[in-house]
């Protein structure tokens, strides 16, 4: 199946709440996740909801090997999570910058939780639960934001930190603070 068109900041869809996903293991889920894996690797993304693409369902998709959208982070293992729930595992915050396939060309420096465990399904209906922290913890926050409508930029607390990657980062590969005359 080709890549999807992204929908991007703006979208209405965008800003909905997915629905609940009522039956596993059917072609139609399985057509999703395929169009969400495809469309997600020609974006070169590290995670994908399904309401990204249009689909008001609650699937999210996530996980690289090597990511050039985030080169400097450990590697999450690739997976299809339907009907997601997060529960933080303590009060501990980081910040970190963000990015997102629907707002391309930008980053923000968001605040997450560290820990979290993450529960939901695979598509064939068995259950997926793990802890986890750090970059995986950020990203499985951020493609669960998608479901119940909200964008990164939402998130941000200090809107000095949310701009163009190129204007932002003198190497963006190494997000090393630009100089920049005005
Ligand atoms: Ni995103």
């Amino acid at each position: 199946m080709p890549a999807r068109p992204i929908l991007r900041i703006g979208h209405p869809c965008l800003l909905q709440t997915a629905l609940p996903v009522a039956e596993f293991n059917t072609p139609a889920l399985d057509a999703l996740v395929t169009d969400m894996r495809d469309t997600m690797a020609a974006a070169d993304g590290a995670g994908l909801a399904a309401t990204q693409i249009g689909v008001l369902q609650r699937v999210v998709v996530f996980g690289f090997e090597n990511n050039s959208r985030y080169p400097e982070r450990d590697p999450v293992e690739f997976t299809v999570l339907v009907n997601p729930e997060i529960q933080p595992l303590g009060d501990e915050t980081g910040s970190d910058w963000e990015g997102c396939l629907s707002v391309p060309e930008m980053r923000g420096w968001v605040p997450r939780y560290q820990h979290i465990v993450y529960r939901g399904f695979d598509p064939q209906g068995q259950p997926i639960e793990r802890n986890v922290e750090g970059f995986h913890a950020r990203l499985v926050q951020h493609e669960v934001d998608h479901l119940d409508g909200i964008l990164y930029p939402q998130r941000i607390e200090d809107m000095t930190k949310f701009g163009f990657e190129k204007e932002l980062f003198e190497d963006p590969l190494k997000e090393t603070p630009a100089e920049g005359s005005c």
